[in-house]
């Protein structure tokens, strides 16, 4: 079978199940199956799901949303990892290609010194730069940095955390290390082996070294080649038994967030890599208006790992790259040193307020609702009816000369709203017009449990 047929094939599974769904639970209009995925669902507003769970769809009625709920249900995504954006620490922002087993035990271990575990930091993740050789029978080795990658994962779990690995659907991972390519099953039943819990998937050489080679000048084709890689692995994990959280890399590429759910996605990449650089944090931040119908329990947006804490980020940045974070439903992983970790630094990432923005179970994510010149406002319907709003000051200095004046009318509120600051911890009350002094690329991030 060609890489296309294959993908072909896959998609006829997937609408198969999906409309034996439907008939049980009478509640889906005809799927239409299209070579970008299905195309239509559950007309009526209900997600057809009786083996999963979405206990807010009521709320969640658009189309596109429903369509991709509908495939993962038909697909069998397991429910049970990624319920809230995956939270974390991953190797990669800070250490790079320096990430040995004593820095992995050592993040372990200062993710409980420093109450990140408790504030939801469960993952330790092991990007790039772990892997070795293979053996004849094609199983592949951790290279001399991680002797023993089972007794580290045993290590991790005993502190009551979960671990991490990372690979690629080509034969080389992007720092140029071994790959999966016609080895997915194999490294699948690896990871599961040594205990693995979450795998980042990032697609690297598979596009020179196959989409290219193999549909050259078929930018489609190539895509096609490029999802059915990701369907592969999705497979060969499910094929595990084991509970693993997949994680897409791709850069955002052929519009992921549509057809990563289908692929068994708990999340996936929306833009190339960030930078400990305001100015990229804030392009990328940029790229994600309008992606928050894609998002939603067990399969989120990623605009990347933290870099709060790392590079040259003043105060105010980390503060609104942690804010903003939390109002796309982002995954945490925090990506700096943590045995070196400043005080100020830690009090951003374990900050409850925010994570628990990030964390809301509604799982929706928040949208950009209007911008004035370099001055963003962003809001995030939570649970129970509350509301988070995030000002943000992309530009230069905003006192009392020429504040910013927030306009409660364009988020739809009437009268004053008594919320809390969340960064200084105290009560605010906004109002109409209200003139807001803000720093340069600093945030103000209130919540309003009962927004009117
Ligand atoms: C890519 C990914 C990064 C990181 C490196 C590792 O650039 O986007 O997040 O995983 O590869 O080589």
């Amino acid at each position: 079978m060609t890489s296309e047929q294959t993908y072909i094939a896959y998609m006829m599974r997937l609408r198969k199940s999906a409309s034996l769904l439907c008939a049980a639970a009478l509640a889906c209009a005809p799927i239409a199956l299209s070579q970008t995925g299905v195309t239509a669902a559950a007309a009526d507003g209900r997600v057809a799901a009786p083996s999963i769970s979405y206990p807010f769809a009521f709320l969640r009625n658009d189309a596109a949303w429903q369509t991709r709920a509908a495939a993962q249900a038909a697909h069998g995504t397991s429910q049970e990892v990624a319920q809230t954006p995956p939270m974390g620490w991953n190797s990669w922002n800070y250490f790079a290609e320096k990430v040995d087993d004593k820095g992995v035990r050592e993040a372990a271990d200062q993710l409980i010194a420093t109450g990140m575990k408790d504030a939801g930091y469960i993952y330790v993740n092991i990007d790039d730069t772990w892997e070795g050789q293979r053996d004849v029978s094609g199983v592949l080795h951790s290279n001399a940095k991680f002797p023993d990658m089972k007794a580290l994962a045993d290590y991790v779990h005993s502190k009551g955390l979960k671990i991490g690995i990372y690979s690629s659907p080509g034969p080389r991972t992007c720092a140029g290390y071994e790959g999966s390519l016609g080895h997915e099953t194999q490294d699948a039943q690896l990871y599961a082996e040594w205990g693995i819990d979450y795998l980042k998937y990032d697609l690297c050489s598979f596009n020179s070294d196959v989409m290219q080679k193999q549909a050259p000048k078929d930018k489609a084709a190539q895509m096609r080649l490029m999802v059915t890689a990701y369907a592969k692995m999705d497979k060969a994990l499910k094929g595990t038994g084991r509970p693993i959280v997949f994680s897409l890399c791709q850069y955002g590429w052929d519009a992921v967030w549509e057809w990563a759910p289908t692929v068994g996605g708990n999340l996936w990449r929306t833009t190339d890599d960030i930078r400990p650089e305001w100015d990229r944090i804030y392009a990328i931040v940029s790229q994600q208006a309008g992606l928050e119908k894609y998002a939603g329990p067990g399969h989120w947006n990623d605009p990347d790992m933290l870099e709060v804490g790392n590079g040259k980020l003043t105060l105010a940045e980390n503060r609104s790259h942690f804010s903003l974070w939390a109002m796309l439903a982002a995954p945490l992983l925090a990506g700096n040193d943590l045995p070196n970790m400043k005080t100020d630094i830690k009090s951003i990432l374990t900050n409850r307020d925010v994570i628990a923005i990030d964390q809301d179970r509604l799982g929706r994510q928040g949208t950009r609702a209007y911008s004035e010149g370099e001055v963003d406002v962003w809001v995030r319907h939570l649970a129970g009816g509350a509301l988070a709003i995030a000002v943000v000051n992309a530009g230069d200095n905003r006192y009392s000369t020429h504040p910013f004046h927030l306009s409660l009318a364009k988020l739809g509120l009437h009268g004053p709203q008594p919320g809390k600051d969340l960064w200084t911890g105290k009560g605010i009350t906004l109002s109409d017009g209200q003139p807001l002094e803000l720093s340069s690329h600093d945030v103000l991030l209130v919540r309003i449990d009962a927004p009117k």
